[in-house]
């Protein structure tokens, strides 16, 4: 158990001892995560419940950092209220940023963290959202996700630090590195959770096996749209290996401790019922010691049978699950198993030890878990002056063939959406599962930061509809995609919408100097409008410090970016066959390269 600064011997034995106090149904318990609007602080003492978690909408009202704080000690305090006093783990989703809580920084997403290659600024910010995840009690993050994204109408593309295995793996250390901070039992760090395993950036468009899973209850949000999100990963093992395992290799190397199953399947076989991929593979062939968590009604993709699917995901390896609503009949079943012989009482044994020992190695049971770092951090100025140099360092600028940036001060003639607007800064798993428009929290906008450039005067009409006798040096196009997450982004077509199109043609003729500026959580098929405008930047999904992207603008700061993937140039791509890393989008046709970004 690396990157733990306790001793991993005495986490074992202080597990095993514990296990053999326990009940069955305190095993199962242990092994039970719940999301907390479905569980009040007295039944996690009367369970004895291992992990609650914030998941979207997962917020305490009001959605202030100290609420938050209330909110997580609340359970906290509750689980040392059990009969054994079993500490509990708070998980959250803190994947740019604690991002589902008002007032705190919101980094870029990792597409562009992705884009700066710069593992010791991933690793600073990613310690940044440990601090601010632990000042509220929260020990436990949902990331980073390891994903290689081989096909950007994935709606999860974003989430994914880049198409190469390489540049994922070293980043994905770095954020491990991060989060855990100078040790796992210190205060402000976090245990990290590499997430999807394995394989969640390989699916094949169209290959979401809804038919297989008709009993599942699919609510708001889980809709038709999705085309490629938890679909199927076809490809070999050597392919698998070589392009979605190998993130991990480097994770579990910087000493991560648990895994989120994907909710994908590999050759037509769910991950969350995988026993080759989970026990064979992850624990016994990469020693992997710490715990298997699911994801949010992963197992129940399994079977119409709630019963089997517990059943199923935790003999293939899955250690705790999260649940995320029916936790008691989640206990019950798992008792229920055991009694019958359908699930070995040594398989509970094992999972309950591996969440108790991490649990040890984090410092949470003696004498006292490790203080939060003060509530004030969350959101404070050193950590936005982080996140804006994490913007400006992913910003890429794809063409400029005159080199027009940065700009000099003069007369900018500002339009779109984007450029004054944070929710869209932020897009999705910010504040909500889906993100939001507007002032979300808070914030600097593309906007605000320019004005307050000296020497620039900024005219603002978000239509780009001004007078016909309007004439300026510059003109800004900020260019947005509504937020989204999960499959709610999968798209078939990529290609710029119609009504952006139309936009950038009516600010052209107002300008001498067109500069068009993407937010985006991934690449879209520009094609013409690559040579209507004099440059063109992408700025991903830049988070709360909108500013960062005006220093690249304005030179204040320089041009450093490379595309994390390929950038496709045609029409949409029409299909991932092969999932093989660097021909992310096979069938399309390339506009830029990985790698490639002209630099200051
Ligand atoms: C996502 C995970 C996330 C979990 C908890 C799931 O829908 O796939 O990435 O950690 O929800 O919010």
């Amino acid at each position: 158990m690396s990157g733990a600064t306790i001793d991993p011997t005495r986490s074992q034995v202080y597990a095993a001892d514990l296990t053999a106090k326990m009940t069955l149904v305190e095993k199962a318990a242990q092994l039970t995560q719940v999301e907390k609007n479905s569980i009040t602080p007295d039944e996690v003492a009367e369970f004895a419940i291992g992990s609650v978690l914030s998941g979207s909408g997962g917020n305490p009202d009001p959605n202030t950092p100290a609420d938050w704080r209330l909110m997580v000690d609340e359970y906290l305090d509750a689980a040392t209220r059990s009969r054994l006093g079993v500490p509990l783990l708070y998980g959250t989703d803190s994947v740019h940023g604690h991002s589902n809580v008002r007032g705190a920084t919101i980094f870029p997403h990792n597409i562009g963290l992705g884009a700066t290659g710069d593992p010791e600024l991933v690793e600073a910010v990613y310690r940044a959202t440990a601090v601010e995840t632990a000042a509220t009690g929260a020990r436990w993050a949902f990331a980073p996700t390891l994903a290689v994204a081989l096909d950007a109408r994935w709606g999860r593309t974003y989430e994914s630090f880049g198409d190469d295995p390489d540049l994922v793996a070293r980043l994905g250390a770095a954020a491990v590195r991060g989060l855990h901070g100078d040790g796992l039992d210190r205060s402000g760090s976090v245990v990290s959770c590499l997430k999807h395993y394995v394989g969640d950036g390989g699916t094949t468009w169209g290959s979401i096996g809804r038919g297989d899973m008709e009993w599942i209850d699919w609510w708001d949000g889980w809709g038709p749209g999705w085309r490629i999100d938890q679909g199927d990963t076809i490809v070999d093992e050597e392919t698998l290996r070589a392009v979605h395992l190998k993130p991990y290799l480097d994770g579990l190397a910087a000493g991560s401790l648990t895994v989120m199953a994907s909710y994908n399947s590999w050759n037509g076989d769910k991950l969350h019922g995988h026993r080759y991929l989970l026990t064979d593979v992850l624990k016994h062939e990469l020693g992997f010691d710490g715990f298997v968590i699911s994801d949010w009604l992963g197992i129940d993709q399994l079977d119409p049978d709630p019963y089997r699917c517990v059943v199923d995901a935790l003999s293939a390896g899955v250690d705790m699950v999260m649940v995320p609503f029916e936790f008691r009949r989640f206990i019950d079943n798992v008792v229920r198993a055991v009694e019958a012989g359908d699930l070995p009482l040594e398989r509970v044994d094992d999972a309950v030890a591996r969440v108790l020992t991490v649990k040890h190695a984090m410092g949470l049971v003696a004498p006292q878990p490790p203080p939060p770092p003060p509530i004030e951090t969350v959101g404070c100025d050193d950590h936005r002056r982080l996140a804006r140099r994490a913007v400006a360092a992913s910003a890429v600028r794809l063409s400029d063939p005159a080199g027009v940036l940065p700009l000099a001060p003069a007369t900018v003639l500002v339009a779109g959406e984007g450029v004054d607007d944070i929710g869209l800064q932020c897009g999705g798993w910010t504040i909500e599962w889906q993100g939001g428009r507007g002032p979300i929290t808070r914030g600097t906008t593309i906007l605000g930061g320019l004005r307050e450039c000296a020497g620039f005067e900024v005219v603002h009409e978000p239509t780009g509809r001004f007078e016909p006798s309007v004439h300026a040096r510059y003109g800004l196009l900020v260019l947005a995609e509504p937020p989204y997450s999960e499959g709610s982004g999968d798209r078939a077509d990529l290609t710029l919408p119609a009504e952006d199109r139309a936009l950038v043609e009516r600010l052209r003729r107002h300008v001498d100097t067109l500069i068009l500026v993407l937010i985006t959580g991934r690449p879209l098929v520009l094609d013409s409008v690559i040579d209507q405008c004099d440059a063109v930047v992408a700025a991903w999904l830049p988070g709360s410090e909108g500013t960062g992207i005006v220093d690249v603008l304005i030179g204040a700061a320089p041009f450093s970016g490379r595309l994390p993937r390929t950038w496709p140039g045609g029409p949409g791509p029409t299909d991932n066959p092969t999932g093989s890393a660097g021909n992310s989008t096979s069938g399309e046709q390339t506009q830029w390269d990985r790698g490639h970004g002209v630099m200051t």
